[in-house]
């Protein structure tokens, strides 16, 4: 997977704010996504002739910007407009990318004004990003024909919501400077105003129609008698506002999946039968496969997939049986590097574990460091050993108001022996004849059963635990009921 974000401006030819606002946003862009390739495309063909020809400076258009990332072989692509709102230019945007679709998964960013959140934010952003010397504030709009030029009115609406005397006019549409001296005059406090763009850059528009000296905006605002200050800086020098664009361009990239999910999947206590139905489909659908390798060569749990793996090769990934916590920390830690890795390449990862994944299981450490990190994880629940026992003994855990106790045995088999509930005692491994001998002592002995490797090839059952005279296995498991139950 090749990954890009494409950040389409209309472009401008003046190199300072060209550094200050379209630069500084796709910087803005390019740090939230680390691991992204960011490239700049212009839609103003004048412009991009324009830098050609006085600066030699090549700048692409959005057709040539995708054909080279189709070229490259970049497969995700995020494209991010600095457009204002959802007008001409967005569409056309929108229609240019629809060639590539078939080659490469596109997703586009809002425009700056999208949501009513939208709005509120920019309101907020520039009122406390421009300075408050004047009376009254006017935001010089582009406009368009087109019907999304009613933003201009709805985000005069938020502005004015924040503060009285700040109107929106454009040059090519509607609300008009007209208007807004029109306005003006019926508040005769209002001695001075300040004029900036609303846009993000600083350009032509900025520069001669609403700060020039001509036939301006300020040379309008002037001659109806106001003092006026003008702001020659587009949004795009106000970090809020590049921060809404960096928000809007994560959306896109959120909605690429360009992130693959780690799949905890239990595979039951050791009867291929016994995986469930999504277990066996996580597994054929998963790109990767990785079992836990305690270095005891056990192949339970590979044998259990084994009919699932629609031709992929399962890893083994280390897991030492050991009680050293830094030895263990580290062992988890290079698990989820490993993991990680593969899931920022947009891989599904299957972890498989026996049992159940939340029982016991050393993959759940692994999870939740992957998880802490912010990917996509889910367990998948499997047929758990002392349920696989019970069944195999043909007795219930528990009935009625009856509780049940799991018990680590190799650590706190003592502990627990006189809490009044049925008891299961995982995990006894080589302590199983100290456990015997321990239940013996407590008089629990008659009423003690034991399954060593449940479901599998070599299952031994004892419905009577006294009938054990020999060290059994790791899965050994101990079910004790309590007296006359
Ligand atoms: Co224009």
């Amino acid at each position: 997977m090749k990954k890009a974000i494409l950040v389409v401006s209309f472009g401008t030819s003046y190199h300072d704010t060209l550094e200050k606002t379209i630069l500084a946003t796709e910087g803005a862009i390019a740090q939230a996504n680390p691991g992204w390739e960011v490239r700049r495309a212009f839609t103003s063909a004048i412009i991009m002739r324009k830098l050609l020809a006085r600066d030699n400076l090549q700048i692409d258009s959005v057709a040539q910007a995708m054909a080279k990332l189709e070229a490259q072989g970049f497969t995700h692509v995020a494209v991010q407009p600095t457009h204002v709102m959802h007008g001409e230019e967005y569409e056309k945007l929108l229609s240019m990318l629809e060639p590539y679709r078939l080659s490469m998964k596109i997703q586009v960013g809002q425009p700056l004004l999208n949501s009513q959140e939208d709005y509120e934010q920019v309101a907020k952003a520039l009122l406390s990003w421009l300075p408050r010397q004047d009376d009254a504030l006017v935001l010089m709009g582009h406009g368009t024909a087109h019907f999304a030029n009613s933003a201009y009115g709805q985000l005069e609406q938020n502005l004015q919501d924040l503060r009285e005397t700040v109107y929106v006019a454009t040059v090519e549409g509607y609300p008009t400077l007209d208007r807004v001296i029109r306005s003006l005059s019926s508040r005769p406090e209002i001695k001075t105003v300040t004029l900036a763009p609303l846009m993000l850059v600083a350009g032509d528009h900025a520069r001669n129609d609403m700060a020039g000296e001509e036939d301006s905006w300020k040379a309008q605002l002037e001659k109806a008698g106001y003092r006026v200050n003008c702001i020659l800086q587009g949004m795009g020098e106000c970090p809020a506002i590049r921060d809404l664009f960096v928000r809007h361009c994560a959306e896109a990239v959120e909605a690429l999946h360009t992130r693959g999910k780690l799949w905890g999947v239990s595979v039951g206590p050791g009867d291929p039968e016994l995986l469930t139905i999504k277990a066996a489909k996580v597994l054929e659908q998963a790109d990767v496969i990785l079992a836990p390798d305690t270095g005891k060569a056990d192949k339970t749990a590979l044998n259990i997939i084994r009919n699932y793996l629609n031709g992929k090769k399962p890893e083994l990934v280390s897991t030492p049986m050991t009680r050293d916590k830094e030895v263990l920390e580290q062992a988890y830690e290079s698990a989820a590097q490993r993991i990680i890795a593969d899931l920022e390449e947009g891989k599904q990862v299957a972890f498989i574990t026996l049992g159940d994944a939340t029982v016991y299981s050393t993959y759940m450490y692994i999870h939740e460091k992957v998880r802490a990190r912010g990917y996509a994880v889910e367990v998948v629940p499997g047929v758990t050993s002392f349920c696989a026992a019970a069944a195999r003994l043909n007795i219930s855990l528990c009935q009625g108001s009856e509780p049940l106790l799991v018990i680590p045995a190799s650590h706190s088999a003592r502990e627990f022996l006189d809490v009044p509930a049925n008891k299961v005692f995982m995990k006894a491994g080589s302590a199983i004849l100290d456990l015997k001998k321990t239940l013996e002592e407590k008089n629990m002995l008659s009423n003690a059963s034991m399954v060593e490797n449940c479901s599998m090839e070599n299952e031994h059952v004892y419905p009577d635990f006294r009938e054990l005279d020999k060290t059994t296995g790791y899965f050994s498991l101990v079910i004790v009921k309590e007296e006359g139950k």
